[in-house]
């Protein structure tokens, strides 16, 4: 299959620098480099110090990406860049990256939207995507339902979270247990010793009130604060906190609402495929909640392996070849980093 496209992808959205080659759906290289160790000390990501960061790794994990899959710039057919949302100066830095490539090399470039290269990796690791499907994207910066009917024409979306995204609650709470930087992978580790119906932490946006206005939206600020204030008053009394408990009940609730809101989505829209992608998606419970859940209801669960499923340039890539292959037109060399790039633009218009 020589004739499907050889596709670059650069992300630099948020801490992640990340380039990535495929060809058609096959992926050839996935080269990173990561500034989360400079942000652990604050708790969260810091926009200046990622755009440093990423300015310093871009050539060298550009050169990786390249040796990787045994290719030069001049085999490349396109290149495409996350052109947002995500943090303005990072996007800035991997936009004005893939300009200086795709100039030099004569290579057209497509500036697209990172949400939807979450939905798209998925090719990478299960083939075309199903269409229609519902993604869940759920991350620290977004926590999002779309259906995808056709997703080189845009995605609809159905809801989003209304304050905290889950990634987020789970780098507060792993926060106010001392848990450190990124929050996920850790209170998934710890919540496997943990009882997740030790404590019954609020179900936030199910409650019927709730269901008519926030249907398929998300609500984690609550969960967050009930956390805090559960163990707040269990210092006060100078009991031990078993952590491993409040990290899984906190756990269970997230993943609880997530997938309940997720294949409510499907079934509204009679759709059979539940596609997760961003870093939550790598969750344990989240993947055996839902496979288990949606079983019950003949949908079918596709979520990319862990490290496609936090950000990467494969994904920027894989979206690249669904459009390159789709005969959509690339972008204006001039194309703007958008920082709140919206959903229902999929790559920067040519
Ligand atoms: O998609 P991503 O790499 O970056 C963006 O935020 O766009 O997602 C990172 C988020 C962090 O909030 C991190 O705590 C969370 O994904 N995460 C997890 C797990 N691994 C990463 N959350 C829950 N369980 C995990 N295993
Ligand atoms: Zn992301």
């Amino acid at each position: 299959m020589r004739d499907e496209p050889l596709v670059l992808g650069i992300e630099t959205s948020c801490d992640e620098t990340g380039v990535g080659i495929v060809r058609g759906h096959t992926l050839l290289a996935d080269a990173l480099a990561s500034s989360v160790d400079q942000h652990a000390r604050f708790g969260g990501v810091v926009p200046e110090v990622a755009s440093r960061a990423h300015l310093e790794a871009i050539v060298p994990t550009m050169q990786r990406a390249l040796d990787e899959a045994g290719v030069t710039l001049a085999d490349i057919d396109a290149i495409a860049v996350t052109a947002g949302p995500g943090l303005a100066g990072a996007l800035l830095v991997g936009v004005a990256a893939a300009k200086g490539y795709a100039l030099a090399a004569e290579k057209p470039i497509y500036g697209v939207n990172h949400l939807a290269a979450h939905v798209a990796v998925d090719t990478l690791e299960h083939g075309p995507l199903p269409e229609p499907a519902v993604a869940m994207l759920v991350s620290g910066g977004h926590s999002s339902l779309l259906l995808v009917d056709d997703l080189t024409a845009g995605v609809q979306p159905l809801g989003a979270t209304i304050d905290d995204a889950a990634g987020e609650a789970f780098d507060k709470v792993a926060r106010l247990l001392g848990m450190g930087f990124p929050g996920g992978p850790v209170i998934d580790r710890t919540a496997r010793d943990g009882d997740p119906r030790a404590i019954a932490f609020p179900r936030g946006l199910t409650a019927a009130k709730d269901i008519d206005r926030y249907r398929f939206d998300f609500s984690f600020s609550g969960l967050k604060t009930a956390v805090a204030r559960w163990v707040e008053a269990r210092e006060r009394s100078g009991e031990p906190v078993p952590v491993a408990d409040v990290a899984a009940s906190f756990q269970e609730s997230v993943c609880d609402v997530l997938t309940a809101k997720a294949l409510d989505a499907c079934r509204e829209h009679g759709v059979q495929t539940l596609i997760i992608g961003g870093g939550v998606a790598a969750n344990s419970r989240l993947r055996l909640l839902a496979e288990e859940r949606a079983a019950k209801l003949g949908i079918r669960v596709r979520v990319p392996r862990p490290q496609l499923c936090t950000d990467n340039g494969a994904m920027v890539a894989a979206l690249g070849s669904h459009l390159v292959a789709a005969g959509v037109s690339p972008s204006p060399l001039e194309l703007p980093a958008d920082s709140a790039m919206a959903l229902t633009s999929i790559a920067v218009a040519g």
